[in-house]
Formats: C-alpha cells, sequence, structure tokens
C-alpha cells in the first residue's frame, strides 16, 4: 500500500470514497466545508490517498481552517471493503494528523455522529491513537412530515397578544434594520443565531417565519432546503423576555405545518450544547415524538509541547456520519 497527498486533479475513483456533502473539497481548493451552509467556515481542503499498486484504496479528507481560532478537521476516512482489516484506516487517521502538524498546528479536532456506521471503529482508534476523551457536541433530530405532524404542542399555544407569526419574508428591510441597530445597542441575540447570517446565501422561503410583536420583530425560525424533501431547521430563536412558556412553540407549529404543505417528507434539527436552553428545547419538545435522536461528538488530539485548547468544530456533518 501506498499514501500519498493529492494534488488536483483527484482521480473521479476517490470521489465515492468521501460523503456528497464533503465532494466538493477533492477540488482541493479553498471553499466553505458544506455549500449552501451560510455559516460554515473556509477551509483548505487536504486529501491523502492510499492505493494497492496502482488502485486507489483509501481516502483520508481533512480541512485545515482559514479563520483564525478554528482547528483543522478530520472529516472522513474510507477504505474499501477489500483491503479493510489491515491497518489502512488508522494509517489514514495518522496520516490527517501529521498533514495538521506539519501545517504547524497544536491540534487536530473531528467530529462525529453516536450510533453511525464507523463510529464503533473510530472510538476504538481515539484510545489507540492517543486523543482526547469525546464530549458532547449537538443533540440532533431527524424526523418526518408524519411526525411533525404529531408533537402534542403542536396548535395548542397561541400567540401573544398584539403579535403575529409572519412568512419570514415579510420582515421588511427596516424590520431587520431595527434588530440590527437593537444588537449593536445592547447585544441579546447569540452570535451564531444571528438571523441576518442565515439569509444572505438564500432560505427556506415558505417554512421560514418570524414573530413581530409591537417592539419589532423578536422570534424567528429560519430554515433550509437540503433536498427536495429535506428541510433543515437552521436557526430558531425568541428573545429572552418574550420566550418563556413556550412562546416559540407557536412559530414551530406555523413553521412544521408550512414544511408539510411545502412537499417536505423529512427535517433535521440540530442544537448546539453551548445553547442548553436549545437542547432543553429538543430533548423536552422534539426527541420523544420522533424516531431518530442522536448526539454528535467531538474529540481531539493534541500534538506534543502544544497544549492549546482544540476549539468546538460545529455542525452535524463530520467524521463518522451517516451517508446520505
Ligand atoms: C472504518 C474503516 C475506515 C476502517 O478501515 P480499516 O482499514 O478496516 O481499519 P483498520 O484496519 O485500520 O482498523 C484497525 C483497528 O480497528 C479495529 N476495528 C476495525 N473495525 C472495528 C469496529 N467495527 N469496531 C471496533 N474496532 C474496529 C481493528 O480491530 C483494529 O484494531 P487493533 O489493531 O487495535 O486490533 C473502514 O471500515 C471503512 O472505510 N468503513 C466505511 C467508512 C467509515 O465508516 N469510515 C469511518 C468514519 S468516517
Amino acid at each position: 500500500m501506498t499514501l500519498k497527498l493529492l494534488q488536483p486533479p483527484v482521480d473521479p475513483a476517490f470521489y465515492p470514497m468521501t460523503y456528497p456533502a464533503f465532494r466538493h473539497l477533492l477540488e482541493l481548493q479553498p471553499t466553505p466545508k458544506l455549500l449552501h451552509e451560510p455559516a460554515s467556515s473556509p477551509i483548505q481542503p487536504v486529501a491523502v490517498g492510499a492505493w494497492a499498486g496502482p488502485k486507489p484504496v483509501g481516502l483520508m479528507l481533512a480541512g485545515l481552517p482559514l479563520v483564525e481560532g478554528e482547528p483543522p478537521e478530520l472529516l472522513s476516512v474510507y477504505v474499501v471493503p477489500e483491503a479493510r482489516g489491515q491497518g489502512l484506516g488508522r494509517e489514514l487517521a495518522k496520516a490527517a494528523e501529521r498533514v495538521a502538524q506539519t501545517a504547524g498546528f497544536p491540534a487536530l479536532a473531528a467530529t462525529w455522529t453516536q450510533g453511525a456506521s464507523g463510529t464503533a471503529w473510530w472510538e476504538h482508534q481515539l484510545g489507540v491513537l492517543g486523543w482526547e476523551e469525546p464530549e458532547r457536541r449537538t443533540l440532533s433530530v431527524f424526523f418526518t412530515a408524519e411526525e411533525a405532524l404529531r408533537v402534542p404542542w403542536l396548535d395548542r399555544f397561541r400567540v401573544r397578544e398584539g403579535c403575529e407569526i409572519v412568512p419570514f419574508v415579510e420582515v421588511t428591510q427596516e424590520e431587520l434594520a431595527a434588530l440590527q441597530h437593537s444588537q449593536e445597542q445592547s447585544p441579546w441575540i447569540a452570535p451564531d443565531l444571528l438571523p441576518w447570517r442565515y439569509l444572505a446565501g438564500g432560505f427556506e422561503e415558505r417554512t421560514s417565519v418570524a414573530l413581530r410583536s409591537p417592539e419589532g420583530i423578536v422570534g424567528w425560525v429560519i430554515n433550509h432546503r437540503v433536498t427536495k424533501e429535506w428541510l433543515r431547521f437552521t436557526c430558531s430563536y425568541i428573545r429572552k423576555d418574550w420566550g418563556r412558556r413556550a412562546r416559540i412553540l407557536p412559530l414551530f407549529s406555523v413553521s412544521f405545518h408550512r414544511m408539510v404543505e411545502a412537499g417536505f417528507t423529512r427535517a433535521t434539527f440540530v442544537a448546539p450544547v453551548h445553547h442548553p436552553t436549545m437542547v432543553r428545547f429538543v430533548a423536552k419538545h422534539i426527541a420523544p415524538w420522533v424516531s431518530v435522536t442522536r448526539w454528535t461528538l467531538g474529540s481531539c488530539k493534541k500534538f506534543a509541547h502544544q497544549d492549546q485548547a482544540c476549539g468546538r468544530t460545529a455542525g452535524e456533518e463530520g467524521l463518522c456520519q451517516e451517508r446520505g
């Protein structure tokens, strides 16, 4: 077996060796880690190929950050079935460590989904290769249109008096400007939940909604289309003083109905652990009624003599994610 750093153009035989969401990375040019994901950071992809004679038999894909403070990330490892069980997968994981260390980073990170195929293998490697103890990163739910309509709180909570739920496309430029102004005056929205971050690249207009109050826009559920059938609930928030006593549920009720009307048959909602309210919301109001609930986990390998923390890596995509 030979392992080599890939250079563009990459042999098409390597393309099926990573997740569809990462295949654009095999152009090996600077790019957002995930296309159509506005909050996705730009990375420089790096790939190592494995050959048995002339035949490509394995691939490691990693991303080096182009944004200060982000860690490099191991994104996927794949070995063709006939070459498995000979240590090649581990060699590819080690190659990722060498790539990150040679590029001068203090650590390499990875995220993966609990229970996905490949997870048992990867969690075994963590111990062997000296990675940190895994930590929970996000709680994800995957649900069907039928499940969305089965949640017991659907349509049970009324919108507060004086407020209305409107399609997000009807939020005016003035309302957005006022929201931005109030955030500048006294920040109240977490940076990763700022609605305008999720609008620029286009959002799912039929299902995204906002809560209009006499004080302006105070809540939103902004979604993105993953495929024709699959909707992602990307960014939802309600101002704290408006959010008590389940006041975001009417927004989700409307959005769930709109999801079904728009023909989406499945959906994803991902709550990062650094937003505990959101995790509680998912655990209490969605998870009990849907078929798939999963934690994503994260870990990192710190390199010798460099003990900087290896920050969080966001998103549901990552090492050992289900192939879709
Ligand atoms: C997972 C995968 C990369 C493993 O490749 P591989 O070349 O067969 O793996 P290795 O031979 O390097 O595995 C070596 C070690 O892992 C262990 N291992 C292999 N499969 C395992 C499993 N399912 N659970 C736990 N340990 C496992 C082996 O026992 C061996 O450990 P040891 O040397 O300590 O005894 C390969 O099966 C694959 O490509 N699967 C599909 C894609 C995937 O799931 N990728 C991983 C996440 S991105």
